[in-house]
């Protein structure tokens, strides 16, 4: 018999690529048109028609918000034909929804998928981040060090200078005395306007995106999708909830969070295996977007599974009227 880890993820990984695909594909017509909602609603409506015809028995557990505040994919929605594994998912159907509207790089559709019970419930609060990629050791960088130690470990680390050390950041003026810090070490810093998933994704292909180490604060439900994606492409993740009132602890609680000080690792964040898929909606570093010509539609989605770490790079290309 199947042990519970088993949730038939070699199987369903082509599919999840399809939901992926598809919230892409509807957000396409509406890159540049200055409309995040537009976007944001075509991709939701999308990713929920394509994740319903998936023979599983999901629940979103990372999704559009809680139940009375989002119409679809909300926190708690039962997902797929109720046939298969049971499964959490995590999905952000368009992040980056200003990307989008303003056709800037970077915007994706991202979708994780595990077995039931294994993501961590993140209530949608703001979660402090840290992320190098594979191959250092554990301890390497700590959220108890400084930014400026950070960059020094992990040049040491490197056997680099600090100089040659590239940290992503958003940028946000609550960041402005940690980039200060940052820049203080000669470190140089790749500034992002949104989209801290694929700000911490970077981070696990330093050669190609150019990025060494992901840090700052977003959104804590893209922490457990960065996490997600780190957790198959290998790299080391932190987070730590940050809560500005009562309102947001009193989400927390009922997210079933107790310890409001605790260091997340990656592997707290995702507890077992996980599949995860990603689709470019506008080019970036890690993922070309999406492609138009008359009558065809072409798009990258990154495929992942971290029982095996396997990474697929697929390009899908389809007729459109
Ligand atoms: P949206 O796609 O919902 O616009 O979110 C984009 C994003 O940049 C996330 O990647 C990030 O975690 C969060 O917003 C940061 O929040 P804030 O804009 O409040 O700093």
């Amino acid at each position: 018999m199947a042990d519970a880890q088993d949730f038939q993820d070699r199987m369903l990984s082509l599919g999840l690529a399809r939901v992926s695909e598809a919230a892409a594909l509807a957000s396409a017509r509406l890159i540049g048109r200055g409309d995040e909602k537009a976007a944001d609603q075509a991709a939701v409506n999308a990713m929920r028609d394509q994740l319903n015809l998936l023979d599983i028995a999901g629940v979103v557990v990372i999704g559009e918000g809680e139940r009375d505040e989002a119409p679809m994919l909300f926190i708690g929605e039962e997902v797929g034909t109720g046939k298969g594994p049971a499964v959490d998912i995590a999905l952000d159907p368009l992040e980056g929804t200003t990307l989008t509207a303003k056709d800037m790089p970077n915007a994706l559709t991202v979708i994780a998928m595990a077995p039931r019970g294994t993501l961590l419930h993140a209530p949608d609060v703001y979660m402090d981040k840290l992320a190098i990629g594979p191959g250092f050791r554990p301890g390497t960088v700590t959220m108890t060090m400084t930014p400026s130690e950070r960059v020094s470990a992990l040049a040491a680390a490197k056997g680099v200078s600090t100089e040659d050390i590239t940290v992503c950041v958003l940028e946000r003026p609550r960041h402005e005395a940690m980039i200060k810090e940052i820049r203080s070490t000669g470190a140089s810093i790749r500034l992002i306007t949104d989209g801290d998933v694929a700000g911490v994704m970077h981070c696990a292909e330093p050669d190609q995106t150019g990025i060494d180490m992901y840090m700052g604060s977003g959104g804590a439900p893209e922490g457990v999708l960065a996490a997600a994606a780190l957790k198959c492409m290998g790299g080391q993740f932190f987070g730590k909830l940050l809560f500005r009132n009562d309102d947001e602890r009193g989400r927390a609680t009922k997210a079933g969070i107790v310890n409001f000080d605790r260091v997340y690792t990656r592997d707290d964040l995702v507890r077992g295996d996980v599949i995860f898929a990603a689709t470019g909606v506008t080019s970036g570093s890690l993922l070309r977007g999406i492609q138009r010509e008359p009558g065809w539609v072409t798009m990258e989605t990154i495929l992942m599974r971290s029982k095996t770490g396997s990474v697929r790079r697929i390009q899908y290309r389809t007729p459109v009227k």
